[in-house]
């Protein structure tokens, strides 16, 4: 029967859009972002600005920034050339504010954390 057909069919098509909206949640974080988060910059002074500034969003995979460590993500980054990206830091970049949020940061520390976050060492 064609009707029974079409009722079949639109019930297994609500049951899918329902199974898709109750898998809707937050998604588990990456293991990038597990990854990115067990790294820390050897220099325990650099390591301390770190945490309380890049880290929040460079480990974080919903900020958009590229993660700690992923050098994949930072490759097209680094291509840029590190004065460029020091320049960007500064300025503010996208979702980065001016500064990273280290506002007391030299250019060699931000030259530091970059090449800390792009290698992961
Ligand atoms: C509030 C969140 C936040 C903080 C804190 C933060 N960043 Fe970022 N960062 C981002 C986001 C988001 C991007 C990607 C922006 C884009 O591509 O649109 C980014 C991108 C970058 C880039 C790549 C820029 C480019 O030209 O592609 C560098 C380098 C960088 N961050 C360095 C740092 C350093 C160093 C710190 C700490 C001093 C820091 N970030 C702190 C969010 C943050």
């Amino acid at each position: 029967m064609h009707f029974q057909k079409i009722l079949a069919q639109s019930v297994i098509g609500t049951c899918l859009i329902l199974l898709c909206a109750c898998g809707d949640g937050p998604s588990p974080p990456p293991a990038a972002e597990a990854a990115s988060r067990a790294l820390q910059p050897p220099d325990a002074a650099l390591a301390a600005i770190y945490r309380r500034s890049c880290a929040s969003c460079h480990t974080v995979a919903a900020t958009g920034a590229p993660l700690t460590g992923d050098s994949t993500a930072w490759a097209p980054r680094m291509a840029k050339g590190m004065n460029t990206l020091v320049d960007n830091v500064v300025n503010g970049f996208g979702g980065m504010p001016p500064f990273g949020l280290c506002m007391d940061c030299d250019v060699a520390q931000f030259e530091a954390l970059i090449e800390f976050m792009a290698t992961g060492e």
